[in-house]
């Protein structure tokens, strides 16, 4: 190695394919791969943009001291080649290479620096363990497909903050280091070195701080913000993540509603070329639910769940379970699997353990077959208002219908899982469709059974819808909210609301969630004092970036589009964070560890407070 020789590169490698033939260029990169065939060496040299194909041959006029070198290359080496840029032959073009009707003849290279032999091969496509790749996660993100990943998300951020830039919202930062909320998800918390007992709580969304730039008169905010929440993950979760959060003051509902969709509409024909048709489509909580089972419907396929309420009213059953939904004021829900007669009962028993996992009894099935209808409720009634039913949901001949009764609390979400399976299961989907919709009027309210008491379904800032406001406290499962949510393919995408802005609503809000006029004080005082020095009506969205790119990217879990994500468990399996700290570090932040074995073994501190607590 004799470094500094060359300059680094004239070219990047995929700039290669546009020069004239006989151009020289100067190019860095990694070795992607080798082939010796006998005195002639091929390199595939791959930098952020492509892989380019490199031949040593003396016949071609690489020099004898360059071929000697070259013989020495493994993959990942890093080198600084130079030369020739020729045609290749027609019978060596690689059609599925971007710089495939090229090759670079080599007569001058350095090698500037080795590598050992990676854990896995770079490249896409590999079939290894996600916890290695995530433990060399900087030798993954070396493969094409996550380099990709990580400029499609760039370019994503560009575009929205273009966008937003137009329309004279501008960035502002809120802090990491917070106060903790008792509302939502569990906090991470950061303990204050000098006020001993005392914590910071890292951020689950710049909320209240955007809503305090309202009253500051900032007018239009947005923050690509860093969140943090304590929760149960799943592949659409991280306990980091990254919010586009939007406020506005003096916004009208329709006209927000009509920029956010011209702003991903504008993303997605800048970043992938589709075109997403406006206005989006909306549906309403209770239209979502019913037709859906699902506040966050897939609409890339049909199979909506159909009503049997009344048909079934009309029949008069014995049939318990039916008669128990109706008169407890709950549902019956059909859901026609086309073709479906002819499952097995092995097939149909499978759903129903599905099912059941969502907490539903069972499903009836009705299979109208070309010999008759078979059925699992055929002892309750007759095959004349099988039929009946099965018209009423839309099944015709040869089709499965699968009916769902009891709570609509339970029945809805139940079939709804049970749609978005079969939707899978049944190849209904379009993996490359986009389909995006807004979900309006949500509850303001929903009863926590653990809790025994009310908690906000968005957040305590939002909103009732005025028509509902006046139930606040006489029936407040009713009140219906001012926020909606964005949603893209059965994921919710983004979720945002009008604000309170009156002192006097938002101690109602507080009170309807079961605090005390202390207690609401004491958390949230900073933000009912604020209100009352001339607040403008406010609202806005907070997106999620992550999930953003990885419906985009067609990933399938968030952690495909972060650069350095944490498992499931929460772990980050480069750094091994969480990790166990000295005991002068937790003695300095007046912390003391409950189990000090554990900490030894670096299996993760439970901590306690060693000092009073202050305030
Ligand atoms: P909300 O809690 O609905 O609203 O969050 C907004 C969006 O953030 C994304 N998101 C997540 N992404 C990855 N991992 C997570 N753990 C995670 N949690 C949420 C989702 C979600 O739609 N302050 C309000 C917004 C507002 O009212 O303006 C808020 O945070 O895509």
């Amino acid at each position: 190695m004799n470094q500094g020789q060359m300059h680094f590169r004239t070219h990047r490698v995929e700039q290669t394919s546009q020069v004239e033939a006989g151009t020289r260029v100067t190019l860095s990169g990694w070795v992607a791969r080798r082939r010796d065939l006998g005195g002639i060496v091929f390199i595939d040299l791959r930098d952020r943009s492509g892989t380019v194909q490199l031949v040593f041959d003396p016949a071609k006029g690489t020099p004898s001291e360059v071929m000697a070198q070259s013989e020495t290359l493994r993959n990942e080496y890093v080198l600084t080649v130079a030369g020739a840029v020729v045609r290749r032959d027609p019978q060596s073009v690689n059609p599925k290479l971007a710089t495939g009707e090229i090759e670079v003849r080599v007569d001058e290279l350095e090698i500037l620096n080795v590598a050992k032999n990676p854990p896995f091969y770079i490249q896409d496509g590999i079939d290894v363990d996600e916890s290695v790749r995530l433990r060399y996660r900087y030798l993954d993100l070396r493969r094409p497909q996550m380099q990709q990943m990580l400029m499609l998300r760039h370019r994503v951020v560009r575009s929205l903050r273009n966008f937003l830039d137009e329309q004279d919202f501008i960035e502002i930062e809120t802090p990491m280091l917070t106060r903790s909320t008792p509302e939502g998800a569990r906090d991470y918390l950061v303990p204050s070195r000098t006020q001993a007992g005392a914590f910071y709580a890292l951020p689950q969304s710049p909320q209240l701080f955007k809503q305090l730039l309202m009253v500051s008169g900032m007018e239009r905010y947005y923050q690509f913000a860093r969140c943090f929440r304590d929760e149960d993950l799943r592949a659409d979760r991280q306990p980091e993540f990254t919010q586009l959060d939007i406020e506005q003051s003096f916004l009208s509902l329709p006209d927000f509603h009509a920029m956010m969709e011209q702003m991903m509409a504008k993303t997605f024909a800048e970043v992938l070329g589709v075109k997403l048709p406006q206005p989006f489509l909306r549906l309403t909580y209770e239209q979502a639910m019913h037709h859906y089972g699902s506040d966050k419907p897939d609409l890339r396929f049909g199979m909506e769940l159909q009503d049997l309420g009344a048909v079934v009213a009309e029949m008069q059953t014995n049939f318990r379970v039916f008669q128990e939904a109706l008169s407890k004021g709950g549902v019956i829900k059909g859901l026609v699997v086309a073709g479906g007669a002819s499952w097995s009962r092995r097939q149909t028993d499978d759903l129903v353990s599905f099912v059941k996992s969502y907490g539903l009894q069972g499903l009836a099935t009705v299979a109208i077959l070309d010999s008759g209808i078979k059925s699992s409720i055929g002892k309750f009634f007759s095959e004349t208002q099988l039929a009946h039913l099965a018209a009423a949901a839309g099944a015709g001949q040869r089709d499965l219908l699968l009916i769902g009764a009891g709570a609509t609390h339970t029945v809805l979400p139940a079939l709804g899982a049970l749609r978005n399976r079969l939707g899978r299961d049944l190849g209904l989907i379009d993996e490359n469709e986009f389909r995006i919709v807004w979900v309006t009027d949500f509850p303001l309210l929903a009863y926590d059974e653990e809790q025994g008491r009310f908690v906000a379904e968005h957040h305590p800032f939002t909103m009732p819808k005025w028509e509902d406001l006046d139930r606040l406290e006489s029936d407040p499962g009713s009140v219906r909210a001012q926020a909606y949510d964005l949603v893209l393919n059965g994921y919710e995408l983004g979720g945002g609301s009008m604000r309170i802005y009156q002192r006097d609503i938002q101690e109602r809000m507080f009170q309807a969630l079961g605090f005390s006029t202390v207690e609401a004080y004491r958390q949230f005082g900073f933000l009912m004092d604020a209100f009352e020095y001339g607040t403008p009506p406010h609202g806005g969205i907070a997106f999620g970036l992550d999930r953003l790119v990885m419906l985009m990217g067609g990933g399938k879990s968030l952690r495909d589009c972060i650069a350095f994500p944490k498992t499931s468990g929460g772990t980050d399996l480069l750094t091994n964070a969480p990790a166990t700290v000295s005991l002068e570090q937790l003695h300095v932040l007046h912390l003391q560890v409950d189990d000090v074995k554990a900490q030894a073994e670096g299996k993760g501190p439970d901590v306690t407070l060693a000092a009073t607590p202050q305030g």
